[in-house]
């Protein structure tokens, strides 16, 4: 059939995002990694003070203020950092930036689905590296990437919640000659992270969301952090105005409230443990997991006839079929009531 799209649109499948039910109530949704909490009150403050009127304006193209305090929190300058719509923006202007038509990215299997599907749109192939068979990094993986322009590793992983040692990290930074991207989507819930290392590696992108951490997946705000000369790349390649003026107040507003944050993360680690011990003891396997979820096989290792049971119970949990997946289901770390009745029903 005559087609009008590029080859390699035709030919591609799409990035299947994680159910988003339109029925608000009546289910428990554990199945995007989604905050279980409000966001900060900060947040609703900045909303009511938003003078309609200034809708007709454009945004501030470079969202001065938000990388100014941005940079502020991490002991970086405001031209180490370039915001995006949500962190996928980021990972979508990073491969338009570096992997060339016919070129490849390489990222960890498995890993974020999005990967191979931004190297797609970009008539580029994505090399899937496997994990080794406990999901740590394998020790030779910059040696496998060797033919990539970009490395995109999330750490904590998703779907599997671990975190790579730093040193394994900081190996492959050094070994790889293109760009190494750290997607720290859930960084916050983690021991720790590989924001320094773009002092120590002139290579090094680290992309961050608020989504997570900070309860704002709806206003669609990430941002990364790079040397002046990568950020001063990045910006070529992003949409003029790419960050809309409500979520630059509202994020300004989240970011500024830093105990709340650490309040919010505290409360999602200590369900973590709970939900993390109470699998244990029902002889389901666990992955230990750095991120606001948990990746786990039930003793008879289908994950997928677990998935749909959950899900006639109104849990919406998420099922990655694949070999080195379908034992397990991801399930997003709830309120402690949430997570009771999942337990309930296990
Ligand atoms: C590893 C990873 N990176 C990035 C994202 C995208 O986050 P955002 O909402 O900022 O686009 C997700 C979303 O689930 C994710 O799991």
């Amino acid at each position: 059939m005559n087609t009008f799209f590029r080859e390699n649109i035709e030919a591609m499948k799409g990035y299947t995002p994680g159910e988003q039910p339109q029925r608000i109530g009546g289910w428990i949704k554990l199945n995007t990694n989604e905050n279980p909490y409000p966001p900060s009150p900060a947040v609703c403050e900045a909303l009511q003070n938003i003078d309609f009127k200034q809708l007709r304006l454009y945004p501030d193209p470079v969202c001065c203020e938000l990388r100014k305090t941005i940079a502020d929190l991490y002991g970086y300058s405001d031209k180490n950092i370039m915001l995006g719509n949500g962190s996928d923006d980021i990972l979508t202007i990073a491969v338009r930036s570096f992997v060339p038509e016919g070129g490849y990215i390489a990222s960890p299997n498995p890993s974020y689905s999005l990967y191979p599907v931004l190297a797609g749109i970009q008539g580029a192939e994505c090399i899937n590296i496997p994990l080794e068979s406990d999901f740590s990094m394998p020790a030779n993986f910059a040696e496998l990437a060797k033919k990539a322009s970009l490395i995109i590793i999330p750490r904590p992983n998703a779907p599997t919640g671990t975190a790579f040692e730093l040193e394994k990290m900081r190996n492959i930074c050094r070994e790889f000659r293109g760009i190494v991207m750290i997607d720290e989507a859930y960084a916050d819930f983690a021991d720790d992270n590989c924001v320094k290392f773009v002092k120590e590696f002139s290579n090094v992108i680290i992309s961050r969301t608020l989504s997570k951490s900070y309860s704002l997946a709806g206003i669609r705000l990430g941002y990364v952090i790079a040397s002046e000369e990568i950020i001063y790349g990045m910006m070529k390649v992003k949409d003029s105005y790419n960050v809309n003026m409500l979520t630059q107040k509202i994020a300004l507003a989240a970011l500024h409230d830093q105990k709340y944050l650490k309040q919010s993360v505290a409360q999602i680690r200590e369900v973590r443990k709970y939900l993390t011990d109470a699998l244990k003891i029902r002889n389901f396997t666990v992955i230990d997991s750095q991120g606001n979820f948990i990746f786990t096989a039930p003793p008879d290792k289908d994950g997928e006839t677990l998935y749909q049971q959950l899900k006639e119970q109104g849990i919406l949990v998420r099922y990655f079929p694949g070999k080195a997946t379908s034992q397990y289901i991801r399930i997003t770390i709830g309120t402690k009531s949430e997570i009771d009745q999942l337990l309930e029903f296990l």
